[in-house]
């Protein structure tokens, strides 16, 4: 081991540790083959729930190919995710009619609450928040999908009463497990 990555591995955190272990075990289901990269991404997301910068760095030492064509491969598809997911997923559609009834108004709503942008969790990891073409409820416009359940007529006051919502059963877990 040269003394950058002993480092690395001595600065490690418990969960880095763990992501690599369960990389290197999915990795076990793959031949050293370049053409497997994108699969090898998927099956290691479908475990981890994104990618982790530990998980690439395995997955390019596997494949004996740089870091950096792993990281392009994953920055290119939005189909990878950087970040951890959150407890609940907050995606915000901007479809055709969402877009004319204030999609990206209820968006800003959702950013500022969370204090987070598109594609990123919040640090405490309950909440993630994305945004999707159209779900096909275009008739409750402007949509939310909130934990894969669209609900209709998002308006900011709207995005206001889910998070509350959330907060509510927050306590109410607290309390029940007191
Ligand atoms: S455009 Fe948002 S549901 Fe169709």
């Amino acid at each position: 081991m040269n003394s950058m990555a002993f480092n690395m591995y001595n600065s490690a955190t418990e969960e880095q540790v763990e992501n690599r272990r369960r990389t290197q075990q999915v990795l076990k289901r793959f031949g050293r083959r370049r053409a497997s990269l994108i699969p090898i991404l998927q099956a290691v997301q479908g475990d981890l729930g994104y990618l982790p910068r530990e998980a690439m760095l395995e997955v390019a030492g596997f494949l004996s190919i740089p870091d950096i064509d792993v990281y392009g491969v994953v920055t290119f598809y939005n189909q990878f995710r950087l970040n951890p997911p959150g407890k609940h997923s907050i995606r915000v559609c901007l479809g055709t009619a969402c877009h004319m009834k204030g999609g990206y108004i209820t968006l800003d709503a959702w950013k500022r609450r969370l204090c987070i942008e598109p594609g990123e969790t919040t640090p405490d990891r309950e909440f993630d928040l994305d945004t999707v073409a159209c779900v096909g409820c275009c008739t409750m416009a402007p949509v939310t999908v909130v934990d894969e359940k669209p609900q209709g007529s998002v308006e900011p006051t709207k995005v206001d009463g889910i998070l509350l919502a959330f907060e509510f059963e927050r306590e109410k877990e607290a309390k029940g497990s007191e």
